[in-house]
Formats: C-alpha cells, sequence, structure tokens
C-alpha cells in the first residue's frame, strides 16, 4: 500500500484538485505524473466513467504512479499511463481517440524521488553520474552538455537557465579542466564550482545550485518542452474546463503568465483601431491574476512549495 508521500509530496495539492474543478464523469490529463500524488487526487474524485490519462517522460516514475493507481482506485475510475513528453499532448489524446478533456494539469520540474536518486545526476549534494535526464532514451545528458559545449553555448546555459552570477569564470574553469579530464560525476563538476565562485558567495546558497539548474533545463529541454505544451493546449481542452500549471522558477512562470493574457486577449489591432478586425477572439479567462503560491503551513511541511506557483485558466 503506497502513502501519498512515500515518492514525492504533492505540492499545493488542495489548490491544485479545487481549481479543477473535476466532474465525476470528466477525462482529465495529468501531464506530469511523478510519484502520483495529484493523479491519484483527481483519480479518487471520478467516478467509474470517469477517465485519468497520466503522463510522465521517466519510467519510473510511471511504475510508482501505477502501483499507487491500482491501489487506491475506490471508484474503479479509469486511468491509463503513457510514457511520453507533455508536448505530445495532442498526439497522445489522438491515439486514444480523446478529442478534448475537461481539465489538464502539469507540475512542471523534476520529482523529490528523481533528485533523492543519486545515480540520476540531479543532486548537487549527492555523488553520481553526472545525468540529469528525465527521460532515459534522451541521447544527451548533463555531461555531453559539460564536456562537448561552446563556451558560448555553456555562457548562455548558465547565464539564461540559471542566471548565474559567476558563469564566466566557471565556464572558464571547465573549459580549462575538461582539456586533461572529462566530467563524469555530479562532484566532479561541484567540486570545480566550489573551487572558483567566491568564498562570501558559499555561505549564502549552495555555490552549484544555479549551475545544476542550468543543466537540468537544457538537458531536458524543460522551456521548450513548456512552450510546447502551452501552443497545444487551447486544442484539447473543453468549453468550461479548466488548465492548472504549477511552475517552480520565473522563466516558467513568465512563460506561462504571457500564454495565458495572450488567449484572454488574442486581438493583434492597432490600440487606435475603434473596432477588432483581427478576428481573433478570447479563448478564456485568467483564474486569479497573480496565481496560487502556497500557505505558510505547506511550505513549512515541504520546502519545495516555496516556489511553486498554480496559475488556472479557464477556456470558453
Ligand atoms: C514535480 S514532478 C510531478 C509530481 C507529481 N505531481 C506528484 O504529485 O507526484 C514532475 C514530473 O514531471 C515529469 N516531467 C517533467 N517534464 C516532463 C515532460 N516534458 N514530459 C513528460 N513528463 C515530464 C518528470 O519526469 C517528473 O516525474
Amino acid at each position: 500500500m503506497f502513502k501519498d508521500s512515500d515518492y514525492h509530496i504533492p505540492v499545493l495539492y488542495t489548490e491544485v484538485l479545487e481549481t479543477l474543478l473535476i466532474k465525476p464523469n470528466g477525462v482529465y490529463v495529468d501531464c506530469t505524473a511523478g510519484g502520483g500524488g495529484h493523479s491519484l487526487g483527481i483519480l479518487k474524485q471520478l467516478s467509474s466513467t470517469g477517465v485519468l490519462v497520466s503522463i510522465d517522460q521517466d519510467p519510473a516514475a510511471l511504475t510508482t504512479t501505477k502501483l499507487k493507481l491500482e491501489s487506491l482506485n475506490q471508484n474503479n475510475a479509469q486511468f491509463i499511463l503513457v510514457n511520453n513528453q507533455f508536448s505530445h499532448l495532442r498526439e497522445i489524446l489522438n491515439d486514444l481517440k480523446i478529442v478534448k478533456v475537461d481539465g489538464v494539469l502539469a507540475d512542471l520540474g523534476v520529482s523529490s524521488y528523481q533528485i533523492d536518486t543519486a545515480e540520476r545526476g540531479f543532486s548537487f549534494q549527492k555523488d553520481g553520474t553526472l545525468d540529469m535526464r528525465m527521460d532515459p532514451s534522451n541521447p544527451v545528458n548533463a555531461a555531453d552538455i559539460v564536456n562537448n559545449s561552446s563556451a558560448e553555448d555553456l555562457v548562455y546555459i548558465f547565464q539564461v537557465y540559471g542566471e548565474e552570477k559567476y558563469t564566466q569564470r566557471i565556464v572558464a574553469a571547465i573549459i580549462a579542466e575538461r582539456k586533461t579530464k572529462l566530467f563524469r560525476s555530479t562532484f566532479d563538476l561541484v567540486n570545480l564550482i566550489k573551487k572558483v565562485v567566491p568564498a562570501r558567495s558559499k555561505r549564502e546558497k549552495h555555490p552549484a545550485k544555479r549551475i545544476f539548474q542550468a543543466l537540468r533545463i537544457a538537458v531536458n529541454q524543460e522551456l521548450k518542452e513548456l512552450e510546447d505544451l502551452l501552443n497545444v493546449l487551447p486544442q484539447c481542452v473543453k468549453s468550461g474546463g479548466r488548465i492548472s500549471l504549477i511552475s517552480f522558477h520565473s522563466l516558467e512562470d513568465r512563460l506561462i503568465k504571457h500564454k495565458f493574457q495572450e488567449w484572454e486577449n488574442p486581438c493583434t489591432c492597432p490600440k487606435d483601431f475603434p473596432i477588432c478586425v483581427c478576428g481573433n477572439m478570447p479563448l478564456g479567462k485568467t483564474i486569479g491574476r497573480k496565481g496560487i503560491t502556497a500557505k505558510a503551513e505547506e511550505i513549512s511541511k515541504n520546502s519545495r512549495a516555496r516556489s511553486a506557483r498554480l496559475r488556472v485558466f479557464e477556456m470558453i
């Protein structure tokens, strides 16, 4: 028997379930099954005529989700597990002969299980292969990027995806080091970063934190995945259906916020036109301008919740 906390504590759990306005006989997609916490919450609210599609690009996540959903499916609702990237949502639904769904959830980023499993290479606090692939069939891992990317590409990755203050000196040190020894483990990279960043910055936070975030985003093409998902979502959700997206850093949140604004007000006519001639009609409305963040009580139990922001859109 699985407890919700075995693998990953779902963030904003109550808020996600409330904002999805789940109908017992509806069809829902969880784009990021992870440990199945949110998926289970949705499944429990469905009747035997409801359907849940849970997607994850990491087969290990689906194994856990399957066990959890199988053992706790109190209403015998139908659930379908799909090992794929969520950017393929339209094709996934086409394959399942589903035209539109009643709600979609994505809880972006990595799960606690992925971070805690040293050999997956996501953690700067554990020694393991410098990997960071959520999808094990992805041909590129973090070591490939560190060992083979040009200095310009590394600067772009660390600055844009990690907003790392010491990008230039870290990249210079990587380029020098890899001439004699390639990076293989997480600690190969962590130790080099510790050597080159100033001592005062080490007191504020772990010096490798931003570089690891940047590499993870690059390896898994996280921003491209999110952009592609946002581009197909309106074709996948019914009128009155909700889209609930949880992000963990400003790069993702900005993409979501801007896309919701565009959906709400897609008119491209010049501001001084008396009437709209572009014909682009609103797709729906954003629910709650600023999004929903975790309450202090949740943050005290789950530090991941600190940076989580849930944004919700309702289709017309
Ligand atoms: C934060 S966890 C989700 C946790 C989940 N909500 C729960 O309650 O346990 C994110 C999950 O999304 C998956 N994921 C991230 N990006 C993905 C993508 N582009 N396509 C499919 N799965 C993805 C990761 O492999 C990870 O298992």
